[in-house]
């Protein structure tokens, strides 16, 4: 299995790159999956302005922006999303990143680790809400790091309890790719 965690965030400075790598050092530890972390910014995806609904477009998009990370999100059986909380909700650029594409999800899995000031907890329930429409699975456990105790001037500084915590994610985000195998093989890559 091959996981993608992904950097939700595009701003200068952001703090999903530091989350990420904590992720990503976990993850070295898992045997079962290889893990790579995707930043969202590297993409330069512009924003959606395509006359066809992207889940009608048989992949071929109207920008060769939206078709790279078309071609970066069909490498993985599943994902992490490294997502901070912007005004009670997902943050935009994540969100048209996500609506940019659409067989590239499919019958994936997923695992949430936000942060914000009450943990992003408020982003991760409309995730679960947003990635439903893609058949997604998104696994029970998720990781809701606080702003205000658990990172410092380096970046993030987990709790001790993360640990354990992280390690059931990204177990259940591996284990839920494996299952939903068999359905993805029915959406043909281009
Ligand atoms: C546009 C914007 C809106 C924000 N709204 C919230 C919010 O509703 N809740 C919250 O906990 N933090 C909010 N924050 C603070 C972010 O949690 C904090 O800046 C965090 O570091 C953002 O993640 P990033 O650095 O990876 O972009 C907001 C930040 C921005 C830029």
């Amino acid at each position: 299995m091959k996981i993608g965690i992904i950097v939700g965030s595009v701003r200068d400075s952001r703090n999903g790159t530091s989350v990420a790598q904590w992720v990503a050092n976990a993850a070295a530890s898992q045997d079962d999956a290889d893990f790579e972390v995707v930043e969202l910014r590297d993409f330069n995806l512009p924003i959606l302005t395509d006359p066809v609904v992207p889940g009608a477009a048989n992949r071929e998009y109207g920008t060769e922006e939206a078709r790279t990370w078309g071609r970066k999100i069909d490498e993985f059986d599943g994902f992490v999303f490294v997502t901070p909380e912007y005004n009670h909700g997902v943050p935009g650029a994540f969100k048209n990143a996500f609506d940019s594409i659409a067989p590239e999800w499919m019958h994936k899995s997923v695992g949430m680790v936000s942060y914000g000031a009450d943990g992003g907890v408020r982003a991760v329930e409309q995730w679960r809400q947003i990635v439903a429409n893609m058949q997604m699975v998104a696994v029970r456990h998720q990781i809701s790091l606080s702003l205000f105790t658990e990172f410092d001037e380096n970046g993030v500084a987990p709790n001790e309890r993360r640990t354990g915590e992280l390690a059931a994610l990204l177990t259940e985000v591996v284990d839920m790719a494996r299952v939903l195998a068999p359905r993805r093989e029915a959406v043909v890559p281009a």
